[in-house]
């Protein structure tokens, strides 16, 4: 199958810890505890090596990385020998594009002085600031130990140092007025000159505060239509600011998508390492799609990962699973997915595909399909019909 061949190729790297968990975050993030940055470059080199054996072994082309992720928890806490280690490493064992995007999440409140230029001085091409809210109240809501000053002061000073900085925001949350909210939103716009913007509405995942204290009835959502206003005006609010969206919840200026994330919409090949990370590789000797998951625990993968690398599983796609996964990711983007990168388009039910189309809720044009812009809100619902209705 050619599918395996054309692919490009990144790396995740992810970062465990944190100042605090927040009441709302579900990833794999931990309170700050002491590490030996030597163990966890040794664990790092191991898993970088070992990938390559794996792409070795499933004859996946060993382009150059177009891109790479350090995401977290708060990879802006991390040592800098840790970053510099890892990108010496990677680029040694697969090359870089000549473009290659290298991203860091970076938290307002974690940051030195000096760290950006020295992040900069490594490597690190493109800042994702965790801006998260526009006031003190719901910063204070969401737990966060930064204000809006501090959020200020570390866009500007990214402003200082990068070309390419995103900001990630969270919003729609019960009691926030839409008034205050636009308000907000085209006067942070106004004051900074970003390249991407990340909003995402709350969501309460379980196994965080939030979900505990809205299943005590301590915390309220709000409905499906007051957040599907929040999310129609803000995309217009963004797009009077040239901010293309590209996917349902990012907007980029033009040229400034985040390659790395559409690698995995577009589901291309990536690579993840470190605590809970997971890769996703077409093989070209099985035909099948092969995903890697590291340990998730930090303390169970550095024992793992310390004298040689091992994964908690990996996973062997079958073509149905492939197609799903292609299509879920595909749909979320504004530029829709070809279908022909389907193993079997029969995966789409035909009469929820005709009656979704007699809607206009999606569109299918020269093989390409869509989501309308309006009901993008609604894309986990729309998926679910077509592949299960
Ligand atoms: C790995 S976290 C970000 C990294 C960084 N530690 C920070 O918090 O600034 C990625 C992003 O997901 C978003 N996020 C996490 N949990 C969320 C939730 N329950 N609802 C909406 N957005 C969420 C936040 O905007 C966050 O910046
Ligand atoms: S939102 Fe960011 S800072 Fe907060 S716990 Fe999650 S990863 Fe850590």
């Amino acid at each position: 199958m050619i599918k395996a061949k054309s692919k490009l190729l990144s790396l995740y790297i992810h970062w465990p810890y944190c100042e605090s968990k927040c009441p709302y975050c579900d990833f794999n993030s931990h309170v700050n505890e002491a590490f030996d940055p030597k163990q966890w470059i040794k664990c790092y080199t191991n898993q970088l090596f070992e990938m390559r054996e794996q792409l070795l072994n499933h004859n996946v082309n060993l382009n150059n990385l177009n891109a790479i992720f350090f995401g977290g928890g708060t990879p802006s806490l991390m040592p800098l020998e840790i970053i510099d280690s890892i990108l010496r490493t990677a680029s040694n064992l697969f090359g870089f594009a000549e473009n290659v995007e290298i991203s860091l999440e970076a938290n307002p409140s974690s940051y030195e002085k000096d760290k950006f230029y020295d992040l900069k001085e490594i490597g690190i091409n493109r800042l994702s600031i965790g801006v998260q809210s526009l006031n003190n109240t719901n910063l204070k809501l969401l737990g966060r130990l930064h204000n809006t000053e501090d959020a200020q002061v570390a866009v500007e000073h990214a402003n200082k140092t990068f070309n390419n900085i995103s900001v990630d925001l969270i919003y729609a949350f019960h009691g926030q007025k839409i008034i205050d909210w636009t308000n907000e939103l085209k006067t942070f716009l106004r004051k900074n000159n970003l390249q991407h913007i990340s909003l995402y509405q709350l969501t309460i995942e379980e196994g965080t505060k939030f979900f505990t204290n809205y299943k005590k009835g301590l915390f309220n959502i709000i409905d499906n239509d007051k957040a599907a206003d929040f999310y129609e005006i803000s995309n217009e609010i963004l797009n009077d600011q040239n901010f293309i969206k590209y996917e349902i919840s990012n907007h980029a200026k033009r040229g400034f998508q985040c390659k790395h994330n559409l690698n995995y919409w577009n589901s291309q090949n990536w690579m993840g390492i470190g605590p809970g990370a997971y890769g996703r590789l077409w093989s070209s000797k099985s035909n099948n799609r092969v995903e890697y998951q590291n340990f998730k625990n930090p303390k169970t993968w550095l024992s793992k990962n310390i004298y040689k690398s091992e994964f908690e599983k990996t996973n062997f796609f079958n073509n149905a699973t492939s197609d799903i996964d292609t299509l879920t990711m595909g749909l979320r983007l504004s530029e829709g997915i070809e279908t022909s990168k389907l193993y079997d388009e029969s995966i789409i039910k035909s009469d929820a595909f005709k009656k979704l189309e007699e809607e206009k809720i999606i569109t299918i044009k020269d093989g390409i399909l869509k989501v309308s812009e309006n009901n993008m809100i609604k894309l986990n619902s729309i998926i679910d019909l077509l592949i299960n209705s």
